[in-house]
């Protein structure tokens, strides 16, 4: 039997989630600590089965909220000219779904990969961009592209749309905690509310938009030094920005507070929000494990700690 597999990590938003929409630059890391694994195997008949914590069935019937990555399926064994027939795709996963954590393209990289390998064919980056962008149109409407670029970066990105992406240079070491909510964020939903918001009174949501643009900015400045004081400083601004357009909501507020009053230099929410997940700068990892304590304590769901290297 022919097996084969695709692996793709999680993201992290650092800043720039929301108005990365709307053209502004935005700072991700990979979160390689979780991930998506997909197994593909060659099994009888001609249907594609499809194992996941989902859905377990025949790729025909997937429900309706899986369509992006049934869509995924299909559209890649189109590129790979083969027929849909006798497979057995298993999809796993330790990523939280829809805690912004990148977890939709996580999972449509993956599949487009795994299904590269078990056809031995060559996947190029543009290859994997076309149909992870249109597994995630499914997922998010519409996605800036910063997602799938970072779950399939080795290395933290500076990112715009047009899938302009830059080097981030890291100048000492960070660490970071992040705290799961426990609750689904719906991305879509969030994205729209502001884009509503937009339309009612531009002014006051392009100025929101515009600081956190220029707080990527120094945020990128204050990585390449090594200067953990300037970048939390301008990731508790980007918490007010987007407690501002609405996206925060009072279970995260709770967090940020519990990890800043347990002695985090900042914190913010992380992805879309309304839900998900928080991160907060910590200044050593001893440190990080007090605010991770303090945050279980105040309710989250899970921790991790996440710590990036110099680069
Ligand atoms: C979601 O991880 C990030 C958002 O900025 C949406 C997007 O960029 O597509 C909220």
């Amino acid at each position: 039997q022919k097996v084969a597999v695709g692996r793709a990590h999680s993201k992290l938003i650092l800043i720039g989630e929301h108005s990365v929409v709307y053209g502004q630059p935005a700072i991700a890391f990979p979160f390689k600590q979780i991930e998506v694994k997909v197994t593909v195997k060659n099994i009888e008949g001609n249907a594609i089965q499809i194992e996941s914590p989902f859905y377990q069935g025949p790729l025909e019937q997937i429900p309706e909220k899986m369509e992006g990555i049934g869509d995924c399926i299909i559209q890649t064994l189109k590129v790979l000219e083969q027929r849909s027939s006798g497979l057995h795709i298993q999809i796993a996963s330790s990523i939280p779904i829809g805690r912004g954590l990148g977890s939709s393209a996580a999972i449509a990289i993956a599949l487009v990969r795994g299904l590269f390998v078990f056809f031995n064919q060559e996947l190029s980056d543009s290859q994997l961009m076309a149909l992870v962008e249109r597994a995630e149109k499914f997922a998010h409407g519409t996605p800036s592209g910063i997602d799938m670029m970072t779950a399939s970066s080795a290395n933290p990105i500076w990112f715009q749309k047009q899938h302009v992406v830059e080097h981030v240079k890291i100048g000492a070491p960070f660490h970071f905690v992040v705290a799961d909510s426990g609750r689904v964020g719906d991305t879509y939903a969030a994205v729209k509310s502001i884009r509503d918001k937009y339309e009612i009174k531009p002014e006051k949501i392009e100025e929101s938009i515009t600081l956190l643009g220029k707080l990527a900015l120094e945020v990128r400045q204050g990585l390449a030094a090594g200067d953990s004081q300037q970048v939390g400083d301008k990731l508790n601004q980007a918490q007010q920005h987007l407690a501002l357009l609405g996206v925060s909501d009072p279970g995260l507020d709770g967090l940020v507070d519990t990890a800043r009053t347990a002695g985090a230099i900042a914190a913010k929410l992380t992805g879309g929000g309304r839900g998900g997940c928080i991160l907060a700068l910590v200044e050593n990892e001893q440190l990080g494990k007090k605010v991770a304590d303090a945050l279980i304590q105040a309710g989250a769901a899970q921790t991790w700690q996440y710590t990036i290297a110099k680069c």
